[in-house]
């Protein structure tokens, strides 16, 4: 992976396709130690108020997106009995399926959020743990996740930030580059493996972006909420 220029690698829409499937199948089994490694342990927390502001029902219909290995999905398995979880990733599909089930045992698929294998308002309620960063285009996406939305459905969203003040950026991007380059190594050999954080922030809109984006996607209301002084985001949209 690191004979490929990081940047030169996400600057198609394909080669972005191609680097987020090596790079994730290639992480998969690290990947639960390094969310705590990377959010100091606080990536559970979060990940409990996605679910809580999501307040789904017993009959809701869920699905979760890039849900790796199934953390967000098995906690919505407590509450909901028809809980999907789908990934690009074959590996992350695996280790989601080994974890321990909640009441309702969630369906694991590996399957591309950009065209999702599920029919129009199939789904009260749609989320993503750091999934809507990942994608070369997210536009498209969102129409996708809009689409499969019933009418008043819900998306919730949590992913890194790209702060808007220039120097708080700076000094983010900096942060994230340098522990992940250092980690990467460590685990993998390969510095680039959790750069790929900052750099797939560069692309990114951040919090505000994305609101606008799902207004321009028909969502009728949607709203961003600041995590960790703002460096994290949950977005949460209404059909
Ligand atoms: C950072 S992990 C997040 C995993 C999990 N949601 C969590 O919160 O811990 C990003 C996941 O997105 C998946 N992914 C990337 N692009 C995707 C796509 N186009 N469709 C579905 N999953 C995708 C990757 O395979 C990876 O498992």
């Amino acid at each position: 992976m690191s004979d490929v220029p990081l940047a030169r690698a996400l600057s198609s829409p394909e080669g972005k396709r191609r680097y987020v499937r090596t790079l994730f199948a290639t992480i998969a089994d690290r990947y639960d130690f390094i969310t705590v490694a990377l959010s100091g342990g606080l990536d559970r927390r979060w990940k409990r108020r996605v679910v809580r502001l999501a307040n789904a029902r017993a009959t809701d219909r869920v699905l979760d997106l890039a849900t790796g290995t199934g953390d967000i999905a098995h906690l919505l398995g407590r509450r909901s009995a028809a809980v999907f979880g789908l990934d690009l990733t074959f590996r992350m599909i695996e280790l989601a399926r080994t974890k321990r089930a909640g009441r309702g045992s969630p369906f694991f698929l590996v399957g591309d959020m950009m065209t999702l294998p599920f029919e129009s308002a199939s789904f009260d309620i749609v989320t993503t743990g750091y999934g809507l960063r990942n994608v070369p285009d997210l536009s498209v996406t969102l129409a996708e996740i809009y689409r499969v939305l019933d009418a008043d459905g819900q998306l919730l969203s949590l992913d890194f930030n790209r702060p808007s003040n220039a120097l708080v950026r700076g000094v983010y991007l900096s942060y994230l580059a340098v522990v992940g380059g250092a980690l990467g190594w460590l685990l993998h050999g390969d510095p680039d493996t959790y750069r790929y954080i900052p750099a797939s922030l560069r692309g990114y809109p951040g919090a505000a972006g994305v609101v606008r984006l799902l207004e321009t996607a028909g969502f009728r209301t949607a709203a961003s909420y600041p995590v960790l002084g703002g460096l994290m985001a949950i977005h949460h949209a209404r059909k």
